[in-house]
């Protein structure tokens, strides 16, 4: 049976290679999900016969308490995840991390309680897995009480605090050092105590416009976090699965902060953020801003040549995705050269904004990285900026003082006419104002994005009506 089972996992973990290589590009992510689920079908049924054998009750016994737990886990996950909208998925995703990392934890202490003879490298593995759980336990909440907006998503700034991290680190080399020397609960209870205040600190000292690579980093710990659980249990799959999940968790935190132009290491001890949440700033700070409305937008799309189209949170919020899709159709069928361009942060998750337009079923080729189209701004007549504003906010690069300060953003007011979508003038995450929209060539279209991408359609039509379709060459 053993080697069976462990023939299952080698098939199992091939399966999600193939699924994180399926998930890297758009139009193979759906291969991709089901390679994943199928192997993930394949390591529950594998591990179920795998403790059935192994089991030292009667394995009816076994089954009906896997069973029991298996069935109240897949009735709570799959109710949540019904109900979850999509702008709601980071805290979802942050509230899962919790999860695996107490679930190490609790490996941790039960591998401990249970193995008389551990040795040293036993005692190493239950030390880390406790450790790193108990981080990601902490750490993933604070991240879902922010990203929840349940608490304030300002910096926590607690004097010394870089200390207070280093500090927490080296009792925890002293812990480790007291529990090799004596295997004994109590400093296996205080590393755990200071590795959860750890966990809350560092998150809490994070704002803001850098939880981004707050959620990639609590991912990849939660991947570390299984696989010691892993290491912990002694099962092959579980270590594969969790290294899987730690590395991509940490390359994506890296290929996040590259895009932020943020130190990983300074992010994660520095507390880059900003002072708060969504505020109403005053408009005597930065000039007036110009109002527009739909049917001048219309008119002027009409006239265009070239349009950008900047997605972000709010069009999530909004779900704009469908009506801008069928703005872009018509405006290409009248010739005209529509492309998008993404920020790799806008919205509230990684690739947010590429799974909201695949979904409206906006063609691939024409949804375009920052770096792929940002020089093309000055040479476009409108840019149409839908539901975002830390990722087109010009202070990035001119305000050195700005909290969002170095982030490279999408240089819209390079072109001729930009139109930003959004209900009021409030901030965008970062809790920073936009002077974007007191620029001349700036104007707020109010409202919903959603009924206002409509209007536009909507007006569109009568202006191609009245005049006769629109013949450009793109
Ligand atoms: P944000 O800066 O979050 O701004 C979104 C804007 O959408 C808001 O200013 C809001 O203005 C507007 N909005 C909300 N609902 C709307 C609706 N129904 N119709 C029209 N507009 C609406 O957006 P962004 O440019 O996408 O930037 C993303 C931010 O989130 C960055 O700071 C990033 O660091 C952070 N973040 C990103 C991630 C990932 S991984 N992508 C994770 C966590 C945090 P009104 O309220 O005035 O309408």
């Amino acid at each position: 049976m053993t080697s069976f089972v462990q023939a299952v996992y080698v098939l199992a973990a091939i399966l999600f290679v193939l699924s994180l290589a399926g998930l890297s590009r758009p139009d193979a992510a759906r291969r991709g999900s089901i390679f994943g689920m199928v192997g993930m079908g394949l390591a529950v049924v594998a591990t179920l016969l795998l403790s059935l054998e192994q089991s030292q009750r009667e394995w009816f016994v076994t089954l009906l308490l896997i069973a029991l737990a298996l069935g109240i886990g897949a009735t709570v996950g799959t109710w949540r995840a019904r109900r979850v909208e999509m702008t709601q998925m980071p805290e979802m995703i942050a509230m899962l991390h919790s999860f695996v990392g107490l679930a190490a934890v609790l490996v941790g202490f039960n591998s401990y309680l249970t193995e008389t003879h551990a040795d040293a490298v036993h005692l190493v593995e239950v030390f880390l897995g406790v450790l790193i759980g108990a981080v990601t336990f902490t750490g993933s909440i604070v991240a879902y009480l922010k990203l929840s907006a349940r608490i304030k998503s300002a910096p926590l700034t607690l004097p010394g605090r870089n200390l207070l991290n280093l500090g927490a680190l080296v009792a925890s080399a002293g812990l480790l050092a007291w529990f090799l020397a004596s295997p004994s609960l109590p400093p296996l209870l205080l590393m755990a105590v200071v590795a959860l205040l750890l966990g809350w600190h560092l998150v809490a000292s994070i704002g803001g416009g850098d939880m981004p690579v707050v959620v990639s980093m609590l991912n990849s710990y939660s991947g570390w976090a299984a696989a010691a659980a892993g290491f912990m249990l002694n099962n092959n799959l579980l270590i594969v699965t969790g290294a899987l999940v730690g590395s991509s968790g940490a390359i994506l935190s890296y290929i996040m902060c590259k895009a932020m132009n943020r130190s990983f290491i300074s992010v994660i001890l520095g507390g880059f953020g900003s002072e708060g949440g969504t505020v109403v700033a005053s408009d005597t700070e930065h000039g007036e801003h110009h109002e527009t409305h739909a049917a001048e937008v219309a008119e002027q799309l009409s006239q265009a040549r070239r349009v950008i189209i900047t997605p972000g949170y709010g069009m999530a919020v909004a779900k704009a995705q469908y009506p801008v899709a069928d703005l872009v159709a018509r405006l290409r069928s009248a010739g005209v050269d529509v492309r998008f361009g993404v920020h790799p942060v806008a919205g509230r998750l990684p690739g947010h904004m590429n799974v909201l337009l695949a979904e409206a079923k906006v063609p691939y080729d024409i949804v375009l990285e920052m770096d792929e189209i940002n020089d093309d701004f000055a040479d476009t007549d409108v840019v149409l900026v839908i539901g975002a504003n830390d990722t087109v906010n010009p202070a990035a690069l001119d305000d050195p003082s700005s909290p969002i300060a170095g982030m490279p953003v999408l240089e819209v007011w390079n072109a001729k006419q930009v139109v930003v979508f959004k209900r009021s003038m409030a901030t965008g995450y970062a809790g920073v104002q936009n002077p974007l929209f007191f620029r001349d060539n700036t104007a707020m279209l109010f409202g919903d994005a959603k009924a206002q991408v409509a209007n536009i359609v909507h007006a569109l039509a009568a202006v191609t009506e009245q005049d006769g379709p629109v013949a450009h060459t793109p």
